[in-house]
C-alpha cells in the first residue's frame, strides 16, 4: 500500500486522494438567501443523510484552500439558517457545474445556469424546479472542523419538507432509481451516473442472521472459483438446506448433467459444480446454489 501522511504532502495534494477514494459522493445542490434576499446556489459533494428522525442533512461548503476564505453558502446561512437541497439528475449535470463558478456574491446563480426558482413554502430560499426532489430545511448547527483552508464546515440541516417529483416514483408510490438517474461525484472532474448495469441489489441482511463467512465449510470456502461476493452471498443463508432438499435437486437438469458426466474426471467434479453454483448466485438464487455446493461429489 501507498502510505501517505496528510500533514507531509500539504492540503491540496492530500485532497485529492481523499477524494478520489470517498466516492461516489451525492450532491447537495444547496439554495440560500443573504439577509437582503439575495439568493445563492452551489453545489457540494461534502453531503449525505445522517439520520430520519429528526430527518437529518449535512452538507459541508469548505473554506477554500487559495485564500482562506469562506463560501458565500456559510455567509447566507449565518443571515439566514435556512437551505434548500435540491438533488441532482443527469440532466442537470452541467448546468449544476456551471453554477459552481466563483461568482461575486450577489450574484444569483438560478440566474446563471439557468434553473427556475421555484417559491418553497417553509423556508426563504427558493427550490430549483429541475430537481427531481428537494428538501426544505432549516439549519440546527454549524460545526467549524478547522480554520485554515481546507477546513469544513458542517451545515447540520433538519429536513422540514421534502417535494418529489412523481415521475421518479414507481407503481408502490417509491423512488426508482432506474427513474432518479442520479449522478455523484468522484476524485478530479469525474462524476457517476446511477442508471442501466451500474444500479444493483444486494438483499439486506437486517432481518435475518446468516451464518457467517466463517461457518461455511472449507472445500467452498476456499474455493478457486468462488469469489468474496459469492462468499458474502453464501454466508447471509441462516440455514443450510435439509438433506432432503439437496439430494432432490440433484434432479435439476444443469446439475444432473455434471453429476451424470462420464467423461468429467471425479477431481474436475468440484471445479464445475462450484462454477454452476456460482451461476445461480449471480441469479440471485443462494438457496439453489447452496444445494449444489452441498453435493456430496463436492467432497470427491
Ligand atoms: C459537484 C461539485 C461538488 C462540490 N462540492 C463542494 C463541497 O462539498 N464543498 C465545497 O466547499 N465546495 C464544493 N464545490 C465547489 C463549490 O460549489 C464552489 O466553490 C462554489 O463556487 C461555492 O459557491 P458559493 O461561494 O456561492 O457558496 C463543489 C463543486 C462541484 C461542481
Amino acid at each position: 500500500m501507498k502510505r501517505i501522511d496528510p500533514q507531509a504532502i500539504g492540503t491540496a495534494a492530500f485532497h485529492a486522494y481523499l477524494l478520489g477514494a470517498v466516492a461516489p459522493r451525492p450532491i447537495a445542490f444547496a439554495s440560500t438567501m443573504d439577509a437582503q434576499k439575495q439568493v445563492n446556489l452551489s453545489p457540494f459533494s461534502f453531503f449525505n443523510a445522517f439520520g430520519s428522525n429528526p430527518p437529518t442533512l449535512i452538507f459541508s461548503p469548505a473554506r477554500r484552500v487559495r485564500n482562506n476564505t469562506n463560501k458565500h453558502t456559510l455567509e447566507n446561512i449565518l443571515e439566514v439558517p435556512e437551505v434548500v437541497i435540491n438533488m441532482v439528475n443527469f440532466e442537470m449535470v452541467n448546468q449544476m457545474s456551471l453554477s459552481s463558478t466563483e461568482y461575486a456574491k450577489g450574484v444569483n446563480e438560478f440566474v446563471k445556469a439557468g434553473f427556475t426558482e421555484v417559491p418553497s413554502e417553509k423556508v426563504r430560499p427558493p427550490r430549483v424546479g429541475e430537481s427531481p426532489a428537494a428538501f426544505e430545511c432549516k439549519v440546527k448547527q454549524i460545526i467549524e472542523t478547522g480554520q485554515e483552508g481546507g477546513a469544513g464546515n458542517l451545515i447540520i440541516c433538519e429536513v422540514v419538507l421534502a417535494h418529489i417529483k412523481p415521475d421518479i416514483l414507481d407503481e408502490h408510490g417509491q423512488i426508482d432509481p432506474f427513474k432518479l438517474d442520479a449522478v455523484a461525484r468522484m476524485g478530479g472532474n469525474w462524476y457517476c451516473r446511477a442508471q442501466g448495469a451500474a444500479l444493483f441489489e444486494v438483499e439486506k441482511p437486517n432481518t435475518r442472521l446468516g451464518i457467517g463467512i466463517d461457518k461455511i465449510p472449507d472445500e467452498i470456502r476456499y474455493s478457486p472459483v468462488l469469489t468474496g461476493n459469492d462468499l458474502g452471498q453464501l454466508g447471509n443463508i441462516e440455514q443450510l438446506p435439509p438433506e432432503e432438499e439437496i439430494i432432490a435437486f440433484r434432479e435439476q437438469a444443469d446439475l444432473y448433467e455434471i453429476l451424470h458426466d462420464h467423461h468429467l474426471p471425479a477431481a474436475e467434479r468440484p471445479q464445475a459444480l462450484h462454477l454452476l453454483a456460482q451461476k445461480y448466485l449471480r441469479a440471485q438464487q443462494t438457496e439453489a446454489a447452496w444445494k449444489i455446493l452441498l453435493q456430496p461429489e463436492m467432497k470427491a
